[in-house]
């Protein structure tokens, strides 16, 4: 995926982050999916007063593409920090969200991070799981 585009698709987290519902932990997070369609699903994370029922940014994203019959995905950005304060430089998904990737991503999938288009990095799902239980490689 070339520059320009792991930039744009910052971007969309970072719109997508506004939209975050954290009454709790302040700590606002926003991503977006890219689809290998092209389209683009935002997420951010949704709080809740029962703390199990938060559900993270980047699953939001998953769940409501998914839920449109993608399933097919390129890269997907993830922008976190606390409310009112700078972003963190890299946002990692937690366990949960990394396991929800290797349901419908190969280990080529990039994960987007930064807190600007000057601080970009990039990691791809083999280095940020590796080793991960793959139910079709499993059964065959
Ligand atoms: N959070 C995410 O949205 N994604 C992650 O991968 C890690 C954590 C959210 C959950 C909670 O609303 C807040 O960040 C603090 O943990």
């Amino acid at each position: 995926m070339n520059k320009k585009k792991r930039e744009e698709l910052l971007t969309e987290a970072i719109e997508a982050r506004k939209n975050a519902y954290v009454p709790y932990s302040h700590f606002q997070v926003g991503a977006a999916l890219l689809t290998k369609g092209g389209k683009i699903y935002r997420g951010c994370n949704i709080e809740n007063a029962a703390f199990g029922s938060t559900m993270c940014a980047e699953r939001t994203a998953f769940f409501k593409a998914v839920s449109e019959g993608e399933k097919a995905f390129e890269a997907i950005a993830i922008v976190g920090g606390p409310e009112g304060k700078e972003l963190i430089p890299v946002c990692d998904p937690c366990g949960n969200c990394r396991q929800v990737m290797a349901e419908f991503c190969k280990g080529d999938f990039e994960i987007i991070f930064g807190s600007s288009k000057k601080d970009i990095s990039v990691y791809t799902l083999d280095q940020l799981l590796p080793l991960r239980f793959d139910y079709n490689e499993a059964m065959k």
